[in-house]
């Protein structure tokens, strides 16, 4: 597992355990593992996207779980961010659809645009941009996720108008009905 070694606050609102607390109110009270996943998304948006060890071990407590059970989680999924991302996470999906109308193309044309390499955040904190498997829209190939929302049938010059609406504030990255706090 990567670990990220940059101090993150640690901050359990009342309003996020409210949420945490309606999570769990779905499971048997022994079994509050089974509410992992939703928890770990709310505690992630709730903390500027990502999980530090110590969130993670947080996480663990409130679900009275071992921390290598929340770990195996966050190591395995690529919704889950174990260092500090960009205001602005591109997950280009690179599977077969996609990779056949030119994902590596686009990951690398936004890459070298933003002047990072894939993986990598933007100095400025803005844009992250990631390879990630098959989300499920292969029709609509190229495509990746923004947000809760996808953007499909990408060309560079969709590209350019996406990163272009981040740069200037006009890019909504949670639906309306989101559970997360704006
Ligand atoms: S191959 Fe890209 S969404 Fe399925």
């Amino acid at each position: 597992m990567e670990v990220s070694n940059i101090h993150q606050e640690i901050n359990i609102t009342p309003a996020l355990q409210a949420r945490i607390d309606e999570l769990l109110s779905h499971y048997p009270a022994d079994k509050k593992k089974s509410a992992l996943l939703p928890v770990l998304h709310e505690v992630q948006d709730a903390h500027d996207n990502w999980l530090s060890a110590p969130l993670m071990d947080k996480v663990a407590e409130i679900l009275e779980i071992q921390p290598i059970e929340v770990y195996e989680v966050v190591s395995f999924y690529t919704m889950y961010n174990q260092k500090p991302i960009g205001k602005y996470m591109f997950e280009f999906c690179r599977t077969s659809c996609c990779a056949l109308r030119g994902a590596e193309d686009l990951i690398d044309y936004t890459c070298q645009k933003l002047g990072i390499k894939p993986g990598e955040t933007t100095p400025d904190g803005m844009f992250t941009v990631v390879g990630v498997e098959c989300l499920g829209a292969c029709g609509y190939a190229p495509m990746m996720q923004l947000g809760d929302f996808y953007k499909e049938h990408l060309t560079k010059e969709k590209v350019d108008q996406i990163i272009e609406d981040c740069r200037a504030g006009k890019i909504d990255l949670h639906k309306q009905d989101s559970y997360t706090e704006q």
